[in-house]
């Protein structure tokens, strides 16, 4: 049975547990979790039956307790994942995987990287995207050599204008100094893809983007501060907290219902709990009076040598969430969507075909959570695995640098920076 550990029981670290829990039950357990939150390491320790003595308030006491399982998942926020990934080495563990992004600073992911070696020991980062049938397949097509070599790719990221506004304006990820530029948040799986696909280094980048639309500026008239406080625009507007968390039909069985925790931090929020989360919490804020600072869009151009480019565009403004990714080759090109069944191979002077990737359209990316965690589970048991489908933190460095890049050019109004510039 492998035994796994986990600092930080939020979305992402009890989503992980839950997969192990309920698809790996045989193989794998939760066997020690940290969490500073004391309902949440409540609620968690019982959902996943983790022994009292294995339940840690407080990470200084838990990493002080030394390797107390076969791997640790670092699934703190962004800030913290260096921090817990060092001390998970310093104490002994010699399979980490951390979440992303893992660090604002490139040097601090080339430092993880340096001691993970200096340790012999492996650290991978949660790199979803890659573990997913639709982007390994593509992988698959592009290194069949069929299309030729990648000359352009041209990627965006549509994030969804409800999640935007719950991630990016009112939660954890609206302001740089808090956890990370939002390119960083939402797009090092973007970054991380197209490099992979280049199949080589991204040698100077050039960014435009910013906060556009979430400002006191563009706020209706009549805005009140919070929408459960006599907001005069609430009838029309689209980013109403009470109807996005509680009355939407559509969201309220879907991605928002599945957010209840966030406001709440109970897994058994219920209608009064978060109509009070509402009330009082950063949920249920205006849009356009948050403190939020980070880019509601953003477009990265990107120089991988001898002509070849690819444009990365990240946008709030999008009815759903999905990605769409036009990869140009010099005999054909691969056109598709996420959110879709496939992807299209078009052959120059030749056929098309559909690629099929999964039975039903959905959106998000579960899958690739799942394939990671199953990828993971074999690596520790030792099984046979692809090395270069594995996101490791060398393969994850390139990623952080050309994000660091493209926010310097940002700054600087779209300035062209080399990779490794300052
Ligand atoms: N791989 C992906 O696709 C993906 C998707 C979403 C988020 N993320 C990343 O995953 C990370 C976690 O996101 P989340 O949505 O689960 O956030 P979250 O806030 O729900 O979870 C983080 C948890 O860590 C706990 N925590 C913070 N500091 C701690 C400490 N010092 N000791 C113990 N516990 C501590 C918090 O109380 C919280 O419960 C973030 O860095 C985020 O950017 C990754």
């Amino acid at each position: 049975m492998v035994e796994i550990a986990v600092i930080g029981a939020g979305m992402r670290g009890c989503e992980y547990m839950s997969v192990v829990k309920y698809l790996h039950g045989r193989q794998a357990k939760a066997t020690a979790v940290c969490e500073n939150n004391p309902l949440r390491l409540k609620e968690t320790a019982a959902k996943f039956a983790i022994a009292p003595e294995r339940c840690f308030a407080d990470e200084k006491d838990f990493f002080a307790a030394g390797r107390l399982a076969d791997a640790l998942l670092v699934c703190t926020q962004d800030r913290s994942h260096y921090r817990h990934a060092m001390a998970g080495l310093a104490a002994g563990y010699k399979n980490i995987l951390v979440e992303k992004p893992v660090s604002p600073d490139p040097e601090e992911c080339r430092r993880l990287a340096a001691a993970a070696k200096e340790a012999d020991a492996r650290v991978l980062v949660c790199h979803v995207l890659r573990y997913s049938n639709y982007y390994k397949k593509i992988k698959e097509v592009l290194d069949s050599g069929e299309l030729g070599a990648v000359v352009a790719i041209s990627h965006t990221e549509n994030v969804g204008y409800f999640h935007f506004a719950h991630s990016f304006v009112r939660g954890n990820w609206r302001r740089e100094d808090e956890t990370s530029p939002s390119l960083l948040a939402k797009c090092c799986h973007d970054i991380d893809l197209i490099q992979w696909f280049m199949g080589a280094p991204c040698q100077s980048v050039s960014s435009l983007g910013g906060l556009a639309y979430f400002t006191a500026a563009n706020a209706p008239q009549g805005a009140a501060d919070r929408c459960l406080g006599g907001c005069a625009a609430k009838k029309h507007c689209p980013y109403d907290a009470e109807r996005l968390y509680i009355k939407d039909p559509f969201y309220r069985a879907t991605f928002i219902k599945y957010l209840g925790r966030v406001l709440t931090d109970s897994m058994k929020s219920t209608k009064a709990s978060k109509l009070k989360a509402l009330r009082e919490g950063p949920y249920g804020r205006c849009v356009y009076r948050c403190d939020n600072d980070v880019a509601d869009h953003q477009s990265v151009l990107m120089d991988f040598g001898s002509g070849r480019t690819a444009l990365h565009t990240m946008n709030a403004f999008s009815r759903k969430m999905y990605r769409t990714t036009h990869i140009m080759c010099e005999k054909g090109e691969i056109t598709g969507r996420d959110c879709d069944t496939g992807f299209r191979v078009k052959i120059f002077g030749g056929g098309e075909r559909k690629v099929r990737t999964r039975f039903i359209p959905v959106t998000g990316h579960l899958e690739g959570d799942i394939r990671l965690i199953e990828s993971y589970l074999k690596l520790l048991e030792g099984k046979p695995y692809r090395e270069d489908y594995i996101t490791s933190i060398d393969a994850t460095v390139p990623s952080h640098e050309i994000i660091a890049a493209a926010e310097i050019s940002r700054h600087r109004g779209g300035a062209k920076v080399l990779l490794g510039e300052r």
